[in-house]
């Protein structure tokens, strides 16, 4: 039984079946950055900036977003070197895999569909707000009916635009990543563009009294905060998904991981301090804090600006989470664990078209009638769940006599794998005891169905 439950994958055998990987090898060190930034940069840097410096950090929100910065740097360079070493897809749960075993494995990939999944339904959802509030500026409403989840007391049904724009993105995501990739590639640049413009707008706005005082809910203020802007981070873990489709991984995926985290980090701080700066952090409390800094300076045509690039931004996060978890899903299908039609690939477009069909409907199903708002924490775990996998697996790994040599190492080893651990570890404590029990229940369900299902299926058994 023992035996069955920790069976690991064999790291030699896998790097040698990569020779017949089928999946097409186009992705370079930009592209990966790029699709970083894209899934990192979306709803958080348009809402947290204001909401966490008004309710827990003040000014100081800076230094939240930095120590949230160094945890996921600390947990990327865990995520490099297994990525540079184990260039296959499936991410933290092939990682798991290889080194600790199937059920493990299965749990994180479980862990890991619930923070794709969920990720990308709460973004979609903050989508269909903003895009709403920009139709109405050219004068077209939708009606509330539709476009809000399924709470008939407030008159909301079904939120259609959020459905849209999930089936919408998993079409494109059907016609082959390098389409994919290149559209990503233009939407990062407009958001990116638009984030610059805000900076260099609102920068003649700073008054630096408004920074007084810089740290008004003193360091318990700031790690709370720390706590709550690590969402905002959240994405870069699906540059690794890419694996399989990146050309020299062992350079480039390094390279995408951190270099994205960078771009993204020194974003945060800037708008943050710019933010900041034109308003006092009492008065940030809005669900639109840089539209509404704009407003105040009397800049309208900029606030209009920044509803647009929120639009395009969330866009990119929608596209790159989903992309995540359908990969996900094809390394759990080909693996035996899930049915074998989630690896199936179509034969013009070389795409997993069923499992990206299958996701978005849970993602859309989600999006479309669920209230969101509380299971959002429920993403930040799943992520810390694999994080953690992933930084005490990064030591393991280390032993492992097949890697081939020449990838990325993590520098100070073991300190800071284990420091990733420890940080990881902290933030998981400082969520609510609701969110630890919607996690046990979903755990359960995957248990189930590994019991019913994985264990039989799965491919070792006929190694
Ligand atoms: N990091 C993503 C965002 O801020 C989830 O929207």
């Amino acid at each position: 039984m023992k035996n069955v439950l920790f069976r690991r994958k064999n790291l030699g055998e896998l790097l040698k079946k990569k020779g017949d990987i089928e999946l097409q090898q186009s992705l370079g060190a930009f592209d990966l950055t790029l699709l970083g930034v894209g899934a990192i940069v979306g709803t958080g840097i348009f809402i947290l900036p204001g909401t966490v410096a008004a309710e827990h950090a003040g000014p100081a929100i800076v230094f939240s977003f930095i120590i949230a910065a160094i945890v996921c740097a600390l947990a990327g360079m865990c995520y490099s070197e297994f990525s540079s070493s184990v260039p296959v897809t499936g991410s933290a749960y092939t990682y798991a895999y290889i080194v600790f075993g199937e059920l493990v494995a299965w749990l994180v990939g479980w862990a890991l569909v619930l923070e794709y999944g969920l990720a990308v339904a709460a973004v979609s959802t903050g989508w269909s707000s903003y895009f709403s509030a920009l139709l109405e500026g050219f004068h077209i409403n939708i009606p509330k009916a539709i476009s809000g989840p399924f709470i008939p007391a407030d008159g909301t049904y079904v939120n259609i635009p959020a459905i849209a724009i999930v089936f919408a993105t998993a079409f494109l995501l059907t016609r082959g990543i390098n389409q994919s990739a290149k559209l990503n590639k233009i939407m990062v640049f407009i958001k990116v563009g638009i984030i610059l413009l805000f900076i260099g707008v609102g920068i003649f706005y700073v008054e630096p009294s408004n920074w007084q005082p810089f740290m008004p809910f003193g360091i318990e203020g700031v790690l709370s905060g720390a706590a709550l802007v690590f969402f905002a981070y959240l994405g870069f873990d699906a540059v690794s998904s890419a694996a399989e489709e990146v050309k020299n991984p062992q350079r480039n995926l390094p390279i995408g991981i951190i270099g994205s985290l960078l771009i993204c980090t020194l974003l945060y701080v800037v708008i943050s301090l710019v933010l900041n700066g034109m308003v006092s952090y009492t008065q940030l409390n809005v669900s639109d804090p840089v539209s509404f800094a704009m407003q105040l300076v009397h800049q309208d045509w900029m606030a209009g600006v920044i509803s647009l690039g929120a639009v395009v931004g969330m866009m990119t996060v929608i596209l790159v989470m989903i992309y995540g978890g359908t990969r996900l899903l094809y390394a759990l299908g080909r693996d035996g664990l899930l049915p074998k039609y989630m690896h199936e690939l179509n034969k013009k477009y070389r795409t997993p078209v069923k499992s990206t069909w299958i996701f978005a409907a849970f993602i859309a199903f989600c999006a479309g009638f669920i209230p969101l708002s509380k299971l959002v924490e429920l993403v930040n775990m799943g992520t810390l769940l694999a994080f953690i996998i992933v930084s005490i697996g990064v030591i393991f790994l280390r032993k492992n006599k097949n890697i081939p040599s020449g990838g990325f190492k993590v520098p100070f080893f073991p300190v800071i794998p284990i420091c990733s651990f420890l940080l990881c570890l902290f933030l998981i404590t400082q969520l609510s005891v609701y969110t630890w029990i919607a996690c046990g229940i979903w755990f359960v369900l995957g248990l189930l169905f590994y019991f019913t299902y994985g264990k039989k299926h799965s491919v070792m058994n006929k190694e």
